[in-house]
């Protein structure tokens, strides 16, 4: 392509690249262009798509855990990511309702003689470990709590009762742990909703001619030539007649298809779950239900603690997420870094970006380490250092009067100011990085890039005691778009922001 002299101040070869230095006037038009239009100039889209967002996938039964943290929050964020974008979402938290976990709550419950109407959240902490550790040791006891689920699946009225009770109460306290998260999904289904869909994938499966029976169970042979593994056959029904995980993300499909139509089905499942999601989604595939190429596996990794092994929390055995909000706080408060004057509810917003730029700064297919004390520090890659930077440059504007944000000359005045500029400008393609690989990452390692650069500009720059009057109104422009863009970006990562900290 010919190049544009004017468009550039400075042309030239070293090492046998071709370095391009833009014009001022080119710079600062794209970034009025920026800053006039919605969604700072992203094209619009021409095909409005439906995605169906699939995470959180908390057990009902058994206390959210930090485990459950990474999910929750990448999903919320890729959730917000496609929405930007001008498409439109669904989520579903996608319960995990369906297993031996409630068989043996209700063997417990009944074995106690706790009535239904006093079950409490404290009592489902307790009986939970507690019976799934006696059915380790005890095959006899497993079996009993396994018909119980099976009589369950079967419609027995008792047992449902007791379910509905059980999945009532737990819910609660999972809503609000997204709650403080600022987590929402639209469906609140699970697993057992898609008992009533189990018949019809199961007959299609048979008109397909794919279902085969192999020891007394039904099966779906998944693999293909093509395969450099070996890939197992997905279980549909065991031979005492009960279903699986597999079938029911199976008819979870087939329901979203028939109710919704999804463009496309994404889940953020942790990534030692790919075999199970390619084993449905090959048989989704194959019986038509929906291509493959529209379902999304999104593999997440573990969060470790500085030890390297999956995180815990002081209190040891059950890290339940609760308790990592309240260790988080605790930290955040013990390095007295914010005024004391910050609210309780603005110092849960901090906890928050703790947690979440935390999370969605590494990429989300790798583990990390959770460190609690480095993450909540004011300087460095952390969320306080995010709001920090975005809170300073509200209060530089706010002090300034009569300033005209229309007006952005076509000057830059030295390289802290250009090097902002140029940062600007690079939003876009950070943000389509995130969007097409469902990597919030993208966005979290240009948000702080971008504060990283306006620290050094304001620093160097002295706004408020800047006599020129034009300079200082092209200043504060372009602290004024920075500012709009970290707001943007910190909503994309699900960030709220606090009024003072
Ligand atoms: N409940 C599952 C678990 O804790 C995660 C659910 C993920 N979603 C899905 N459609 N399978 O492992």
């Amino acid at each position: 392509e010919k190049i544009n002299h004017n468009n550039y101040k400075k042309i030239e070869v070293v090492n046998g690249y071709l370095n391009l230095t833009i014009s001022d006037n080119l710079l600062n038009s794209k970034i009025k262009d920026m800053n006039d239009s919605e969604k700072f100039g992203l094209k619009k889209i021409e095909n409005e798509e439906l995605f169906f967002l699939d995470y959180g996938g908390p057990n009902v039964a058994k206390p959210l855990h930090v485990g459950h943290m990474r999910t929750a929050i990448v999903g919320e964020s890729i959730k917000r990511i496609i929405e930007f974008m001008g498409h439109k979402t669904i989520s579903d938290v996608h319960f995990g309702d369906y297993g031996l976990q409630i068989g043996e709550v209700i063997y417990g419950m009944i074995r106690d003689n706790k009535k239904i109407e006093d079950l409490d959240i404290k009592y489902l902490d307790k009986i939970y470990p507690e019976m799934n550790a006696l059915c380790k040791e005890n095959e006899e006891l497993k079996q009993k709590c396994a018909d119980i689920t099976k009589k369950l699946q079967d419609g027995d009225l008792l047992y449902k009762s007791y379910f509905e009770k059980i999945r009532e109460i737990s819910v609660a306290d999972i809503k609000n742990n997204y709650n403080f998260l600022s987590v929402d999904f639209d469906l609140w289904q699970g697993e057992s909703d898609s008992y009533k869909y189990l018949k019809s994938v199961e007959e299609i499966l048979i008109a397909k001619n794919i279902l085969k029976s192999s020891e007394g169970a039904l099966i779906v042979d998944v693999s293909n030539e093509e395969d450099k593994k070996p890939l197992p056959p997905l279980l549909f029904k065991t031979s005492i007649g009960s279903y699986l995980y597999a079938s029911t993300d199976l008819a979870t499909i087939y329901e979203r298809v028939t109710k919704y139509n999804p463009d496309h089905i994404l889940y953020i499942v942790d990534n030692r779950q790919s075999l199970h999601f390619e084993q449905v989604f090959r048989t989704s595939s194959m019986a038509n239900i929906m291509d493959y190429d529209k379902l999304e596996y999104l593999g997440y990794g573990t969060v470790n603690g500085n030890d390297g092994k999956p995180y815990k929390t002081r209190s040891g055995d059950a890290p339940k997420l609760q308790n990592l909000f309240d260790q988080a706080k605790d930290v955040l408060l013990s390095k007295k870094e914010m005024s004391a004057e910050v609210s309780n509810e603005d110092t849960d917003k901090i906890v928050n970006s703790i947690l979440k730029f935390a999370d969605l700064q590494n990429n989300r297919e790798k583990d990390y380490i959770f460190d609690i004390s480095k993450f909540s520090d004011i300087v460095g890659k952390t969320g306080p250092y995010i709001l920090y930077t975005y809170l300073r440059i509200k209060k530089i504007i706010k002090n300034i009067n009569d300033i005209n944000l229309a007006d952005l000359t076509n000057n830059i005045y030295n390289d802290y100011d250009r090097d902002l500029r140029l940062k600007i400008l690079e939003l876009p393609s950070a943000y389509l990085n995130a969007y097409s690989n469902r990597m919030p990452n993208y966005i979290a390692e240009y948000v702080y890039e971008l504060c990283v650069l306006t620290n050094a500009f304001y620093q160097n720059n002295h706004i408020n005691n800047e006599e020129d009057i034009i300079k200082k109104n092209d200043w504060v422009n372009i602290l004024n778009i920075t500012s709009k863009i970290i707001k943007e970006m910190l909503s994309l990562l699900v960030i709220d922001i606090p009024d003072t900290m």
